[in-house]
C-alpha cells in the first residue's frame, strides 16, 4: 500500500554537515560577544544589500535542488499536485485529481480515500519509526514531556475510541479549547481517525467567543480543560465554559483535560474527564475518509462582525500542507523542528501538527508566553534541544529585538540550519536581526505568505536555490499560480501594485464557508470571476517577480499576526450600555505590526468615568479575548461621516497615525475631524 514511512522520503543529513557545523560554532562565538553597538553596525551594513543568497553549505545538501521545479511544476499543475499527493498513504486511489466542474466549489483527488491520522501516525510506526520523538513538549515552568509517534498514535487511537463512545460519528462537529498542552494534538488526531471535523479555538479567545463558534458549527463535543498557566498564574477555564456554555443543546458532552488539577465543577451525565475516558476506551482504526470529506473548520475574521467557518477537506489539505512543510523547511530525518505558534491558529494546524507529523519529524512544542520564564526561553529550548528549524512571527522578532540581544547572547544557536517568518509582512530590519543575530548568517530566511484560506504555504522562497529579498516574501511555490491585478481593470501587473489573486485552484483550499457557501462565494470569487480566488491583500511585484505583500484591503486588522475584525471589536464596544456608536480602526505599530484604536460617542458627554473605560476593555475581553482590547480609546462626541451617514475610516486612520488629512469636503460636518483630531493630540 502506498509509499512507506518518512525514513524513505526524508534524505539522511547531511553530506557536508561536519564543515557547516564548525563554521557555525564559530558564528556562535562571534554571537556570544554580541551587543547592541555591534549588532547596529552590522544590520547598518547590511541594510544596503538587496539580495541574499543561500549559503552554500545549506544549498549543497538542499532538498529541492532543481531550478527547474517551478517550471516543470507550472507546466502541468494538476499533474505536479498528484504526485505530490502519491507521496501519502491512500486507501484507495483517487480516480480523478481536480474537479472543477462546479466551479468555485473545486475538488480534488475525487473518488479517493484516505484518513489523516493514519498518514500522521501508523504509516510511522509501521516503517519502524515508534521511537521517533514526534513532540519534546516543554512547560512553562520547565516541566519536559517527550512523546513519541507511538505514544501519540496509542493516545490518539483510545481517544478516537473515546469519541466514538460519546457519540461521535463522521461529520460530526468536536469543538477544542485547550492551551498548548500535547492534549491538543491528540484531540485533533482523534477526531480525524474517525471522521469527526474538529473546530479549535484559540486558548487566548474568551469562552465568550467559543461559545459563538460552538453554537455556529453545531458542535456535539466540546474538549477543554480545568485551568490553564499563563506566564506563572493559573487560569480556570471550564468554569468559564459552563457559564457561558450551559445552555448550548446540541452541545452534548464535555470533555476535560486535567491539566492544573485544580478543583472544578463537573456536570453529572455531561462531563467526562479526558483521562478516564482514555483509559477506559477500545482503541479505534482509522476510517478511510472521502479525499473531500471535511477535515476541520476553522473561524477567522472578516469584514463583518460574524467570523467565517473556513473549512478544510481531507486529503487535498494534507497533500499541501506536507508538501510545503517539507519543501520549504527542507526537511531532513534527523530534523528538530520548533514552531512558537499556538495550535489554535492555522500556522499551528498546519506547522505544528498536520505537516510535520505527516513528514514524521520531530518537533518541540512550547507551552508558554517567550517572554516567561525569562525573555531567552525560545533561545535556551533551540540550544537544549538543538533545534534545526525555526519558525516564529515578525512580530515576536521585533520583540526580541527589543528586549535586547543578551537574551539570545548566552545560548548556542549553532544547530539552527533554517528560519521562517509567518503573519505579517516583516520588516527589513526585523529581517536582518533575525538573519544576522538568530541565524549568525548561515541559515536561509523564509517569509512565508500564506492564509487561514490557503491552508498551505503560497509565496516564499525556496531555501537552497532562492535568493531572500528582505521584505519581499518572494514567489510562488511549484504547482501555485499568483498574480497582482489592477483593481480597477482587473488585468495583470507585471510590475508595480496591485491587489493578489490566485487564478487557479490549489489541493489544500478552503472549500467553502461553513454552511454559508454564499457568502464563500461572495467574498472570494465575486471580485474577479468564478476561477480566480480573490486574496484581500494588496502587493507589489518587481522586475524579478517578487512579491511584496503591502497588506489587508479589507477591513480586517492584523495585531502580531492575528486577524481580527474591526466589526467584531465595534460591535463589542457598542454592546456598552453607556456607548452610542463606535469606530475601529487600525493604526501602524513598531511592534505589534497594527495596533487597535476605536473612536467612541457615549450617551451623554464625551467624558467617560474610568469604571466606563474599563467596562468597555471588559466588555472586549469577554467577546472575543484580551488581545482585541483597543490600545487606545478615544471619546468624540461625533464620528465623521458622509452624507449619506457613512463612517470615514480612512480619516480616522489618518488621524491615528498622524496624516494629513486631505479633501473633507465629503463630511455631512467637516468641523468633526478638527474637534476629533485635538482629542487625539490632546491625548483624550
Ligand atoms: C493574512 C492571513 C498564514 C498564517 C498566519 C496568518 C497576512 C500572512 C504574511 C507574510 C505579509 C502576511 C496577509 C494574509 N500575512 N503571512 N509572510 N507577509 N503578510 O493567517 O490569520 O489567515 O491571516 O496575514 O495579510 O492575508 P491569517
Amino acid at each position: 500500500m502506498g509509499p512507506s514511512g518518512p525514513e524513505q522520503r526524508l534524505p539522511r543529513r547531511s553530506r557536508s554537515g561536519g564543515e557547516w557545523r564548525s563554521t557555525c560554532e564559530m558564528t556562535t562565538q562571534n554571537a556570544r560577544e554580541l551587543t547592541e553597538e555591534s549588532v547596529e553596525a552590522r544590520l547598518a551594513e547590511l541594510l544596503g544589500q538587496e539580495r541574499f543568497t543561500p549559503p552554500a553549505e545549506f544549498s549543497d545538501d538542499a532538498e529541492i535542488s532543481d531550478p527547474q521545479l517551478r517550471a516543470r511544476a507550472a507546466a502541468d499543475p494538476v499533474a505536479y499536485w498528484a504526485e505530490q499527493a502519491s507521496g501519502l498513504r491512500w486507501s484507495t486511489p483517487w480516480e480523478r485529481v481536480l474537479d472543477d466542474d462546479d466551479a468555485p466549489f473545486f475538488r480534488w483527488f475525487e473518488g479517493g480515500r484516505i484518513n489523516v491520522s493514519d498518514n500522521c501516525l501508523d504509516r510511522h510506526v509501521e516503517a519502524g519509526l515508534g521511537d521517533r520523538v514526534a513532540y519534546h513538549w516543554h512547560g512553562e515552568e520547565g516541566e519536559t514531556r517527550d512523546i513519541t509517534y507511538a505514544e501519540l498514535l496509542d493516545r490518539t487511537a483510545r481517544f478516537a475510541g473515546a469519541l466514538k463512545e460519546l457519540g461521535v460519528g463522521q461529520g460530526d462537529v468536536v469543538g477544542i479549547y485547550l492551551p498548548m498542552i500535547p492534549e491538543v494534538v491528540v484531540a485533533m488526531l482523534a477526531c480525524t481517525r474517525i471522521g469527526a471535523v474538529h473546530n479549535v479555538v484559540f486558548g487566548g479567545f474568551s469562552a465568550g467567543s467559543v461559545a459563538e463558534r460552538m453554537e455556529v458549527s453545531g458542535a456535539k463535543v466540546l474538549v477543554t480543560t480545568d485551568g490553564a498557566r499563563r506566564k506563572g498564574k493559573t487560569a480556570p477555564v471550564k468554569p468559564e465554559v459552563d457559564r457561558t456554555m450551559g445552555q448550548l443543546a446540541p452541545l452534548e458532552k464535555i470533555v476535560v483535560v486535567r491539566n492544573t488539577g485544580i478543583d472544578v465543577p463537573m456536570t453529572e451525565g455531561r462531563d467526562v474527564w479526558f483521562d478516564e475516558v482514555v483509559a477506559a476506551a477500545e482503541p479505534a482504526a482509522p476510517e478511510p475518509m472521502d479525499a473531500e470529506a471535511p477535515l476541520f473548520i476553522l473561524y477567522s475574521s472578516g469584514s463583518t462582525a460574524k467570523p467565517k467557518g473556513i473549512q478544510h477537506t481531507t486529503g487535498g489539505y494534507l497533500t499541501g500542507v506536507s508538501t510545503t512543510h517539507r519543501q520549504v523547511f527542507d526537511l531532513k530525518a534527523d530534523d528538530v523542528y520548533f514552531c512558537s505558534a499556538d495550535v489554535g491558529w492555522i500556522t499551528g494546524h498546519s506547522y505544528i501538527v498536520y505537516g510535520p507529523l505527516a513528514n514524521g519529524v520531530t518537533s518541540v512544542m512550547y507551552e508558554g508566553a517567550p517572554d516567561y520564564p525569562h525573555k531567552g526561553i525560545w533561545w535556551q529550548l533551540i540550544e537544549q534541544r538543538k533545534v534545526t528549524k525555526f519558525y516564529t512571527a515578525p512580530t515576536a522578532i521585533r520583540a526580541c529585538m527589543k528586549w535586547g540581544v543578551e537574551h539570545v547572547a548566552p545560548h548556542d544557536l549553532s544547530s539552527l540550519k533554517l528560519l521562517g517568518s509567518v503573519g505579517e509582512p516583516i520588516n527589513p530590519k526585523a529581517w536582518l536581526w533575525y538573519w544576522h543575530v538568530i541565524g549568525g548568517e548561515n541559515c536561509p530566511v523564509v517569509d512565508t505568505w500564506w492564509q487561514t484560506e490557503t491552508g498551505a504555504i503560497v509565496i516564499t522562497t525556496l531555501p537552497g536555490i532562492d535568493a531572500a529579498k528582505p521584505g519581499s516574501a518572494g514567489t510562488p511555490l511549484p504547482g501555485y499560480e499568483v498574480q497582482v491585478l489592477d483593481p480597477e481593470t482587473g488585468e495583470q501587473v507585471t510590475e508595480g501594485e496591485g491587489l493578489l489573486a490566485i487564478p487557479r485552484p490549489w489541493p489544500s483550499m478552503l472549500r467553502t464557508l461553513y454552511q454559508d457557501p454564499d457568502r464563500y462565494r461572495s467574498t472570494y470569487w465575486n471580485r474577479f470571476g468564478e476561477s480566480t480566488y480573490f486574496v484581500g491583500d494588496s502587493a507589489r511585484i518587481d522586475g524579478d517577480g517578487y512579491i511584496w505583500v503591502i497588506g489587508r484591503v479589507d477591513d480586517v486588522i492584523n495585531v502580531s499576526g492575528h486577524r481580527l475584525s474591526t466589526a467584531e471589536v465595534e460591535s463589542a464596544i457598542v454592546a456598552h450600555p453607556q456607548v452610542a456608536e463606535s469606530a475601529v480602526v487600525a493604526k501602524a505599530d513598531d511592534l505589534t505590526g497594527q495596533a487597535i484604536v476605536a473612536y467612541v460617542t457615549l450617551q451623554g458627554g464625551t467624558d467617560p468615568s474610568d469604571a466606563v473605560v474599563a467596562e468597555i476593555n471588559a466588555a472586549v475581553a469577554d467577546r472575543i479575548g484580551k488581545l482585541a482590547r483597543p490600545k487606545r480609546i478615544v471619546f468624540t462626541q461625533d464620528l465623521p461621516k458622509t452624507r449619506s451617514g457613512k463612517i470615514m475610516r480612512r480619516l480616522l486612520r489618518d488621524i491615528a497615525e498622524g496624516r494629513d488629512l486631505g479633501d473633507t469636503t465629503t463630511l455631512a460636518d467637516p468641523t468633526v475631524v478638527d474637534t476629533l483630531k485635538d482629542r487625539w493630540d490632546a491625548g483624550a
